[in-house]
């Protein structure tokens, strides 16, 4: 399936029916919500790393693109950096959590507002191709990549709508080092049960297993017409799988969350 027309196709289309059918109740999900912190806070301490320009009265507005958005978690991190934030996402149920959770902090429309579509856009999606979609200072795309059947078309999609200069950053799940203690896990069993039917559930939606490491993410950036030199790689390994792993009357109250990364290219 991989690299056809078809697999891109059924890949999309299974991820639309997935987030559109249980997006809501996996983003409650409290290991979902700790990881979401955890990329949050990462993001936050990176705001200077990414170099992204400043907001300055006179200059023409900043813009982030917060694509594969979901319900906003890097839209609302970086919402004080950009005059200007649009989200796309292919579930028009993420579009409308974006949205909501947009109106309900009082941010106006014309700063922050997603629709639903993705990159490169099908033919009829003619908003896609307005100027509102292009000259972005920073597109994000955080844990979502590995949905994603032809990952190097869409960060070069993507790469085509920064401005010269712009800033495309890649969150994701980073590969696991495997130095998990058994003896705590089973401690956790009610959350290796719902990890274990979590996984088989959204198996489907999946192209890449296994995160990404720092050469994978350099090639595909690289593949997709970034420049080399701008390339960096931020790893947050699980540096505390067990603190977390505590029972609490018999069920773990917080579940350790994966090793992610952050990566950064530059357009010339
Ligand atoms: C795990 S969620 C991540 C959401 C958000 N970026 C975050 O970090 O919280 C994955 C999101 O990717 C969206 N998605 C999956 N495949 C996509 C595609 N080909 N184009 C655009 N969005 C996609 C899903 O609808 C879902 O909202």
């Amino acid at each position: 399936m991989e690299g056809t027309h078809q697999g891109k196709e059924d890949l999309a289309a299974a991820n639309r029916k997935f987030w559109n059918d249980h997006g809501r109740e996996v983003f409650k999900q409290q290991w979902v919500l700790d990881m979401s912190k955890k990329v949050s806070d990462a993001l936050s301490n990176s705001v200077q790393w990414m170099g992204v320009r400043g907001r300055s009265e006179g200059s023409a507005p900043v813009k982030l693109l917060d694509y594969a958005c979901g319900y906003g978690m890097v839209s609302s991190t970086l919402l004080g950096q950009f005059d200007i934030i649009r989200g796309i996402d292919i579930s028009e149920a993420s579009v409308a959590s974006y949205n909501e959770l947009a109106q309900k902090s009082g941010v106006p429309v014309e700063k922050m507002h997603a629709v639903q579509g993705s990159i490169p856009p099908p033919l009829d999606n003619t908003l896609l191709t307005t100027e509102e979609f292009f000259d972005f200072d920073l597109i994000a795309i955080s844990m979502a990549l590995h949905h994603i059947e032809d990952q190097a078309g869409v960060l070069s999609g993507l790469y085509e709508r920064l401005r010269s200069g712009g800033v495309l950053v890649v969150i994701d799940l980073a590969p696991e080092t495997h130095s998990h203690n058994h003896a705590q896990d089973s401690e956790c069993g009610d959350h290796d049960d719902y990890h274990t039917q979590h996984k088989a559930r959204v198996r489907h939606t999946i192209s890449r297993h296994g995160g990404y490491g720092i050469e994978d993410m350099r090639d595909l950036l690289y593949k997709a017409g970034f420049v080399p030199e701008s390339f960096d790689y931020q790893l947050y390994p699980n540096t505390s799988p067990h603190a977390s792993n505590i029972p609490d009357h018999g069920t773990c109250k917080n579940f350790s969350t994966k090793p992610f990364f952050i990566a950064k290219s530059a357009k010339e």
